[in-house]
């Protein structure tokens, strides 16, 4: 077992304190602060400790130095604040000369948001290469490390595994709550265990899926992924977002063949065009012509994927069935949940897309259990652990 944040003498002590801030954000809006929200258990915590609170994130992708201009944590610091009874400061550096004094001058209760880890990414990789030197100058900020950043445990950087390396370390009530929970829904899932999967990328998700299907007995494709399936059985499927890498689409038709008996894919289609923005069709798949655009699944498939559904014990959603955001599609992905919401399986949601859309249609509190992590959440339910987890000393 894990060294909780409850087992360590936090009083006074200077906690480095690793959160996924990783929330979705439309013109320095916050979408949904679900993830911030969720660390709140483990700030208040150290609040009441009289820890001082040091905490790092990351935000977004940074490559080059112009995805700073859009990826800081600046919103979410403050938006932190608006949460929280104590005094939140924010460093415009992920590391600086002043930080140590910065820290050394807060008081006991007070929090410290650092600048986006992955500034550390240009130009040398700093923060995803896991390197030592940043590892120890984060370390070196504090006494104790916390890590409760569940939705970044799969990623071995110098902010969530590297500093582990250096200080006394320990997991975060959100960690412990995750693992808690998909140890008991997930891992020793009744059967049939049944994975709805959607979103935009299959490049993202092509081998996690070819993991995931050993361990599920149906696996009910929807989104942008269906349409990368669909093509490469030789389907038509106009201009939508598919992958036309040829590596990814021919370990995709390895999957198709191996899986057969596992994977659904959609039967019908809702379209629009290219040049026409409100032209809006329901098809059936093999009526898709060069223009058209798949924006979500149709009832056909909603109503064949629904007996499966109602045959499962366990449910596992990741990703959506279409552009929900937009009302014209947005019937796809809401009776796909309203179905399985309704079924009397156990019904967890993980990853971002997934739980913003049950929000979204305000069906929280009709699931067993909305996880915060994406990525993290399928990795974990192939290896039965995460790095960063696995890297924090055990009691
Ligand atoms: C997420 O949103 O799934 C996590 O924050 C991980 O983000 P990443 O895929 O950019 O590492």
């Amino acid at each position: 077992m894990k060294k909780r944040i409850q087992d360590m003498d936090v009083k006074g002590k200077k906690v480095l304190l690793r959160c996924d801030f990783n929330v979705p954000v439309k013109e320095g809006m916050i979408l949904d602060d679900s993830k911030i929200v969720a660390a709140l258990n483990t700030i208040d915590y150290l609040v009441k400790e009289g820890a001082k609170i040091i905490i790092l994130s990351h935000f977004g992708k940074v490559k080059t130095e112009s995805d700073k201009v859009n990826n800081s944590l600046a919103p979410i610091a403050a938006h932190l604040q608006k949460l929280v009874n104590t005094k939140v400061i924010f460093s415009k550096q992920p590391r600086s000369l002043y930080l140590e004094a910065k820290i050394e001058n807060m008081n006991p209760g007070e929090i410290i948001v650092l600048e986006n880890t992955r500034f550390e990414d240009v130009p040398d990789k700093l923060e995803s290469g896991n390197d030592p030197q940043l590892a120890m100058y984060w370390a070196g900020l504090a006494d104790i490390y916390c890590l409760d950043a569940f939705g970044s445990s799969h990623r071995c950087h110098a902010s969530t595994y590297g500093v582990a390396n250096y200080l006394p370390s320990c997991v975060g009530f959100l960690v412990q709550h995750e693992v808690e929970m998909l140890d008991e829904y997930v891992l020793n899932a009744s059967r049939p265990f049944t994975i709805v999967m959607g979103g935009a990328k299959v490049e993202d998700k092509v081998e996690l899926i070819e993991s995931l299907l050993p361990r599920c007995d149906h696996l009910l494709i929807t989104g942008g992924i269906a349409n990368s399936c669909l093509a490469t059985l030789g389907f038509n499927v106009g201009n939508s977002l598919r992958t036309k890498d040829p590596e990814v689409l021919s370990k995709i038709k390895n999957i198709l063949i191996q899986y057969k008996d596992k994977i659904m894919l959609p039967i019908d289609a809702i379209i629009g065009r290219v040049y026409n923005e409100d032209f809006i069709e329901h098809v059936n798949i093999d009526k898709v012509e060069e223009d058209d655009i798949i924006y979500d699944i149709g009832m056909k498939t909603i109503k064949k994927y629904k007996e499966i559904i109602d045959n499962s014990k366990t449910i596992f959603v990741n990703g959506t069935a279409g552009k929900y955001e937009d009302k014209r599609y947005a019937t796809g992905t809401r009776e796909l949940l309203d179905t399985i919401s309704k079924s009397n399986a156990i019904k967890i949601v993980g990853g971002g897309d997934g739980v913003s859309a049950v929000k979204y249609f305000n069906m929280g509190d009709r699931f067993s259990f909305l996880s915060t992590g994406g990525g993290a959440t399928l990795e974990y339910i192939i290896n039965e652990g995460l790095p960063a987890i696995n890297n924090i000393e055990e009691k």
